[in-house]
């Protein structure tokens, strides 16, 4: 799907630039500086516009510690709550203002818009509960057992009454993640942020956890915005990406655009590294061949 889209030679197709009526998150001139000592501070974000439209799926890539993570947790109101984290600028979803919110309207964002998946399944699980309770618990009243087994299968368990049965240490590191991106999407959100979600996960696992992550994302009209510092993860799940370095945007657009036209020298290099790995220069795209469908 994504290959013809972006073919070379045709015009890229964005599937909506995240502006205008369209728009669900708008992040201007976006400020974080997080304490690093008694005295000391880092500015981990700096003037970071950035913009996601309803449905369409979005990437940040960059390096280790170039302020991917940092950026994913504030669209979250996932900082750490301290008088000393100042965040500043405007993040705003359906044209609503949240820096400066209290913990109150960030509770409802999390509950009502935004979900986030992380690296690590088991920091988001609760050890103590069965995996069908806490899927059922994402809905208020209750979300029904068919409702539980459907989010489960929607995320690739094929069989969701026995996962639902078990308890997080049971599971497999892949099965685990895929609980998360049922969690994830049981609450029905309008956006849900992937920071690494695959990251921990064997290759082969990888690549079949992307593309169910994909798949239901667009199945519900989900909007993702995909945190990676794997540009193949970025090419195969993004229309859109921004290039993070040093806690800025340096480089943004349609995928295909800025992976085979780069514009900044961060983002050639980028590629180059991926590149030396491997002997295919079009390693990138191709990837979206491995796609695993059901
Ligand atoms: N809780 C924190 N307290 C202090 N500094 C942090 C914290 N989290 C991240 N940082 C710093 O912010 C910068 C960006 O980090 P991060 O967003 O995690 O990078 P990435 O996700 O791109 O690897 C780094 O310099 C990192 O050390
Ligand atoms: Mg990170």
């Amino acid at each position: 799907m994504m290959n013809s889209e972006i073919a070379p030679g045709k015009a890229p197709v964005v599937r909506g630039d995240g502006h205008g009526s369209q728009s669900l998150l708008e992040v201007r001139g976006l400020g974080v500086r997080l304490p690093s000592g008694p005295k000391a501070e880092v500015r981990a974000v700096h003037s970071v516009d950035l913009s996601v439209g309803r449905g369409e799926r979005v990437g940040i890539v960059g390096e280790s510690g170039s302020g991917k993570s940092v950026t994913g947790r504030a669209i979250a109101g996932l900082l750490p709550q301290s008088g000393r984290v100042v965040v500043e600028g405007s993040i705003r979803f359906c044209d609503e203002e949240y820096v400066g919110a209290s913990p109150k309207m960030w509770r409802n964002v999390r509950r009502e818009l935004v979900s986030m998946i992380f690296q690590d399944p088991l920091s988001s699980l609760n050890p103590t509960m069965r995996i069908g309770r806490q899927v059922a618990e994402c809905g208020r009243p209750l979300l029904s057992n068919e409702r539980v087994f459907e989010y489960l299968e929607m995320a690739g368990l094929s069989d969701p009454a026995g996962v639902a049965r078990k308890f997080p240490f049971e599971l497999s590191g892949g099965m685990r993640q895929r609980v998360s991106i049922a969690i994830a999407l049981a609450k029905g959100p309008e956006l849900v942020i992937a920071d690494e979600p695959t990251t921990a996960l064997d290759v082969t696992v990888q690549a079949k956890v992307l593309a169910t992550l994909k798949r239901s994302v667009d199945e519900l009209g989900t909007s993702l915005l995909m945190i990676s510092h794997d540009l193949a993860v970025i090419a195969k799940m993004c229309d859109r990406v921004y290039v993070m370095y040093n806690g800025r945007v340096v480089e943004s657009g349609d995928t295909y655009s800025v992976f085979t036209r780069p514009q900044e020298n961060y983002t050639q290099s980028l590629l180059k590294s991926v590149r030396s790995l491997s002997s295919a220069d079009d390693a990138l795209f191709s990837f979206e061949k491995d796609e695993t469908r059901k």
